[in-house]
């Protein structure tokens, strides 16, 4: 392979988030970090080196997004998704989750009420929480082949009150992973023009994707939700840069998109960093046959974990997401309350995974496990969760 993702790279000591936060998290020393969503792997070399080209020039004052920048974005846009945007609809933003966060703040008022589906990222409530604003769930339903879908029905419930005035979209979907056909967007679509409601479509993990061509950007459905909509996209999950602080928020609406950019001067928030510009752009141009590569090195990675939880812990079911490289897996089977399940997976089986209850109410019993990590970090998951059960299963 030409790019080598079975490399280790210690990360510990480099004041990661992922790695150095563990004993802060989990409250013991040595689990295996397969928790927050960054990646294990060094960013592809196109982008280590047009930072290193950056550094070299010494100087890192206030930075423009250039019109090359936008070229690099809109071509990606145009060969990963067949979505044509027009560059000046790009607006930069330090991150997603303060897109979000602005983006209810200034489109909502504080009796407005906001709709997620649910279980989903866990900002997606804080965002709207933190607000005022009333958050109404609508959680995904698991079908007959054990797939999450949308429900409908209470969706249509919800909005026909009259107050939903936003929709916060995640697309493809984390912790579930689906991502979301072009029919499920349209019916979608369809409802919130029907209830003239805006959508936030957060994009950021559309890049990870699983069948070439799968994500339908929802701007890309129709006229009007291309004009009702703010699509969330950024380079930090696709490439492994997400210390960099780089996010992209692609709005066609004109009058949409100025109020958002008021909003961005408000908090002075418009200010792209020099290695953040270089890196993004780098990554967009020069990053795809890396993401290519990476690509087919997760789906190897939840293979082997989908394989090895059949063969040896069949207690503990996942299956294998659409997108993203995380895996929300059911440990149900364990039939432990889910203080107990945490307990048992950071004491006994040492790894640190994201309580499935932090993502919704509907997801007791369920873990997410980031495999964005070498075969070997995942080897040695799959045996240290394989002891724990076994010791567990002599004691049960
Ligand atoms: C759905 C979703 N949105 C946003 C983010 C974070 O975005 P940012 O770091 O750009 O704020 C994540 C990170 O895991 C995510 O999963």
């Amino acid at each position: 392979m030409k790019f080598d993702f079975d490399l280790t790279i210690d990360r510990s000591r480099t004041a990661s988030l992922k790695w150095d936060h563990i004993p802060a998290i989990f409250g013991v020393e040595d689990a295996l970090p397969m928790w927050v969503a960054d990646m294990d792997f060094a960013a592809p070399p196109a982008v280590v080196r047009a930072m290193h080209n950056r550094v070299e020039h010494g100087v890192f004052g206030y930075t423009l997004q250039t019109d090359s920048y936008r070229e690099a974005i809109s071509n990606w846009m145009n060969v990963r998704h067949n979505w044509s945007i027009q560059p000046q609809w790009i607006q930069f933003c330090p991150g997603v989750v303060p897109a979000l966060s602005l983006i209810v703040e200034s489109f909502t008022e504080p009796d407005d009420q906001v709709i997620i589906q649910t279980p989903v990222y866990p900002p997606f409530y804080s965002v709207v929480k933190d607000h005022g604003r009333e958050l109404v769930l609508n959680p995904l339903q698991v079908n007959d082949q054990g797939d999450y879908e949308m429900d409908f029905e209470d969706l249509e419930r919800s909005l026909s009150g009259g107050r939903v005035k936003m929709i916060i979209l995640c697309s493809p979907h984390n912790p579930v992973g689906r991502v979301w056909t072009r029919e499920e967007l349209s019916r979608l679509a369809a409802l919130c023009e029907q209830y003239d409601v805006l959508v936030v479509s957060d994009e950021i993990h559309a890049d990870l994707i699983y069948q070439a061509g799968s994500h339908t950007p929802f701007a890309a459905l129709s006229e009007d939700a291309m004009n009702r909509s703010f699509i969330c996209t950024a380079p930090s999950k696709t490439f492994n840069i997400a210390g960099l602080n780089t996010a992209n928020i692609i709005i066609p609406n004109d009058k949409l998109r100025r109020r958002f950019e008021k909003a961005l001067q408000k908090y002075a928030l418009g200010s792209i960093t020099p290695m953040g510009a270089a890196a993004t752009e780098a990554a967009y141009r020069e990053g795809g046959e890396w993401l290519d590569g990476l690509l087919t090195y997760l789906r190897g990675n939840m293979e082997y974990i989908k394989d090895y939880l059949e063969q040896h812990i069949p207690e503990v079911k996942v299956t294998l997401p659409e997108a993203t490289y995380l895996l929300f897996i059911d440990f149900r089977g364990l039939g432990m309350a889910q203080e107990d399940l945490n307990r048992f997976l950071v004491q006994k089986a040492k790894i640190g995974m994201n309580n499935g209850i932090t993502f919704g109410k509907n997801a007791e019993g369920f873990m997410r496990m980031n495999v964005a990590c070498t075969r070997a970090t995942a080897q040695e998951a799959m045996s240290r969760l394989h002891t724990a059960v076994q010791q567990w299963r002599k004691e049960g």
